[in-house]
This record gives structure tokens, C-alpha cells and sequence, in this order.
């Protein structure tokens, strides 16, 4: 297993929604997908390359479907929908989003995928929500997270193993299966914010 003895780069201590900073400087805003999003997850979507959407979804989907299928699993109760939300001249936009979803209620995992606009790559967006999903993940019992990741997804892996938390990787036909197991809680469940 790798990262078991590193110190985790990610606190699971915090909140989960609120601002945060990217590698830029840039300030942004965390928060739940809300089901008045569309507009702006259509615009989001609209701008994603055909090759990003294919490293998430693993195949050939048109934008429309993708938008249903995102905004659909927002409402999932056993699972998270967290976005980045950047101030820009033409008012907020939605930059980047992650999720997870519990494979079951009261399982001990959750599968999680990211999905960054062109323009924010290499810039912290799925570091930063990997560690607010994680938070809430923890707060919620999850141990830990899985994500089946392209074997040329050289930035996801690279999100994975830079994390800090312990994980395991296997390899499948053509891409890596990640597990990456969470700290426990830190204090009092109920000190946790949860999303
Ligand atoms: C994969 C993806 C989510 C990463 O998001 P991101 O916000 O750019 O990730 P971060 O900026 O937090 O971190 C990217 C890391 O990968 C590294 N990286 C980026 N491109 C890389 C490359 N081609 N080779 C090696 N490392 C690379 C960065 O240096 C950074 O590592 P660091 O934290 O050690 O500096 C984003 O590229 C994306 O949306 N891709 C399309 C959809 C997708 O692949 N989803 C994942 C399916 S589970």
C-alpha cells in the first residue's frame, strides 16, 4: 500500500463547503450542486473537451446526457456533489465539480470522479475538492474512496498519489482501479461540518 507512512498533504479537519484558494492565487467558493445549477453546468459542460469527458466517462457521451446524468446524482443522499465557483467579469461560474457516491447505504466506500474545465487544469481544483469530499466522507462513516482511472489520466493519478492518504492501486485491462483509504475522524463527529 502506498502513502501509509506519509504524512497526509490533506486535513480532514475543516469545513467542507466555503472558500478556498488555487495554486493561482484565485479565490473560489466550494458548495453543493444545487438543483438551480443547470444553466450553469450546461455552460460548464459546453466548455469541456471531448477528451476530458471521455477520461470521465469513459467513452463517447454527448454534453446534454452529461448534464442530465451530473445534475441527476446531485440528489443522491448517499452520495456528494461539491463545486468550485470562480468570480469572473460576466459573474459567477462553475469551474470545476467532484463527486462521490456511497456504493450502498451504510458502505464502507464511495466511488468518486472529477471533472475540471480546460482552463483550470494543473491549478489544485480536484486537490481541493478531494479534500472537502473527503471531509464530508469522513463525517459520513465513508473509509474509503475508489476510482478506476485511464492508465494516460497522468493528472488523476497524480491527484491520487499525491494525496497523502494511504491508498491502493491495481491494474485492470486499460486503467488503474485506485482505493484510497480515509482517516479516521478527527475529535467529535458532530465538530464536523457536514455537507
Ligand atoms: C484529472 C483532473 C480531474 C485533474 O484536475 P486538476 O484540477 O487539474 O488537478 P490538480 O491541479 O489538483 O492536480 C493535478 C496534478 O497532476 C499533475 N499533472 C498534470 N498533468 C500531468 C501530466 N500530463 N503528467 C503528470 N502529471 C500531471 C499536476 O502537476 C498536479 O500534480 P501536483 O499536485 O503534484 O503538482 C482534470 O485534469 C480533469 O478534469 N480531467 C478530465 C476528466 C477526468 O479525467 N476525470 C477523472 C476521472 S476519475
Amino acid at each position: 500500500m502506498r502513502g501509509s507512512s506519509d504524512v497526509a498533504r490533506l486535513s480532514v479537519a475543516g469545513p467542507v463547503e466555503g472558500p478556498a484558494t488555487l495554486r493561482t492565487g484565485e479565490s473560489v467558493t466550494v458548495r453543493r450542486l444545487r438543483p438551480d445549477d443547470r444553466d450553469g453546468l450546461r455552460r460548464f459542460v459546453a466548455g469541456i473537451s471531448e477528451e476530458s469527458l471521455t477520461r470521465r466517462f469513459f467513452g463517447a457521451v454527448r454534453p446534454e446526457r452529461v448534464v442530465e446524468s451530473l445534475g441527476a446524482a446531485a440528489g443522491d443522499p448517499d452520495g456528494l456533489s461539491l463545486v468550485l465557483e470562480s468570480r469572473t467579469l460576466e459573474g459567477l461560474r462553475l469551474v470545476a465539480l467532484g463527486e462521490y457516491r456511497r456504493d450502498g447505504t451504510g458502505a464502507p466506500g464511495a466511488e468518486t470522479a472529477f471533472l475540471v474545465g480546460e482552463a483550470y487544469h494543473g491549478q489544485g481544483c480536484a486537490t481541493v475538492l478531494l479534500e472537502r469530499m473527503a471531509r464530508s466522507a469522513v463525517a459520513r462513516g465513508i473509509r474509503f474512496f475508489h476510482a478506476v482511472v485511464l492508465a494516460e489520466n497522468y493528472a488523476m493519478v497524480e491527484v491520487f498519489r499525491g494525496c497523502g492518504f494511504p491508498l491502493e492501486e491495481r491494474w485492470g485491462t486499460d486503467a488503474l482501479h485506485f482505493r484510497i483509504y480515509l482517516p479516521e475522524p478527527v475529535g467529535p463527529r458532530a465538530a464536523l461540518v457536514l455537507a
